[in-house]
């Protein structure tokens, strides 16, 4: 219960990686605010930590749109009391060379991926620092973040521009106490990545630069959340952590794999 009594907003929370921080921050004694915009799968998980006996609500909200984030912060503070951790999860992928990114697809990766980001990190800390909450806020990045990828178009941009979102919110929300941290998971299995993944030679080469050989599980990336939001992680901000099976470790590719 390294959660216990405290609230979490969670972004894109219906499905994935997000899904498994709800439910695994609910075991930990969080009250969450499932937010997403596939509204059946978000009250499905929804149901499902309730039925577990955890406290759960869900929130429609894009997180493009200031309006409907600022009303999703409020909708926690008004539920559950107080706002102690959010996680700007929601993310859209971009599979492609970067030649072929349309002005559309840059828009709307940005969007959600950018601009999605910073808002649920501005209206989240005003809620926090309105509260005198020594609040929590994790941001997805990747390991692309760091490093090029040439089937990932604009996303691999858009995830570094999350790193550069976290440390400027660190050092803004520091005087109040407030972290503001990041995760960047290497390859997970869900469904944001099952095309690549049941690609042959997409998983080879995937696994040739994993030395641990393999994708992650969403629950392997929800545990590092868990430490991350918890006051076990209380000098720990500014900074992402990579949990990517190895790979950022890596020089060259790793011997062949099956
Ligand atoms: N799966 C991976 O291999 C991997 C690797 C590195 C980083 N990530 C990051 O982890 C996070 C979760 O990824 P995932 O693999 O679980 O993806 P996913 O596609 O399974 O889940 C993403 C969720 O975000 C929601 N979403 C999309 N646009 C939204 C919007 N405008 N407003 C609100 N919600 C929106 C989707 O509906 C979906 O439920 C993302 O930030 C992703 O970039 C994933």
């Amino acid at each position: 219960m390294r959660l216990k009594d405290k609230v979490a907003v969670i972004t894109g929370a219906a499905r994935g990686i997000g899904q498994a921080y709800a439910e695994r921050f609910a075991q930990e004694g969080a009250a969450i605010v499932v937010a997403d915009i596939l509204d059946r799968e978000g009250e499905e998980v929804t149901a499902g930590i309730k039925a577990k006996g955890g406290r759960a609500i869900y929130a429609r909200c894009d997180v493009t749109s200031r309006a409907q984030v600022s009303a999703l912060m409020d909708r926690a503070v008004t539920s559950f009391g107080q706002l102690d951790i959010v996680i700007a999860n929601a993310a859209l992928p971009d599979f492609g060379d970067v030649m072929d990114v349309t002005d559309d697809t840059f828009d709307k990766v940005f969007a959600v991926n950018v601009k999605g980001t910073f808002l649920t990190d501005q209206e989240a800390a005003k809620r926090m620092i309105a509260g005198k909450r020594k609040g929590v806020i994790i941001n997805i990045a990747s390991t692309v973040a760091v490093v090029g990828d040439n089937y990932e178009g604009c996303y691999p941009a858009s995830k570094g521009a999350v790193n550069l979102l976290t440390r400027t919110f660190a050092l803004s929300m520091a005087p109040h106490g407030i972290r503001v941290v990041a995760i960047g998971p290497g390859p997970v299995k869900t469904a944001m990545m099952a095309g690549p993944l049941s690609d042959p030679v997409r998983l080879k080469g995937l696994k040739a630069r994993t030395p641990l050989g393999r994708p992650a599980e969403p629950f392997e990336i929800a545990a590092v959340a868990v430490f991350l939001a918890s006051d076990e992680a209380s000098f720990v901000t500014g900074q992402t952590y990579y949990a990517d099976g190895g790979r950022l470790a890596l020089n060259y590719v790793m011997p062949e794999t099956n």
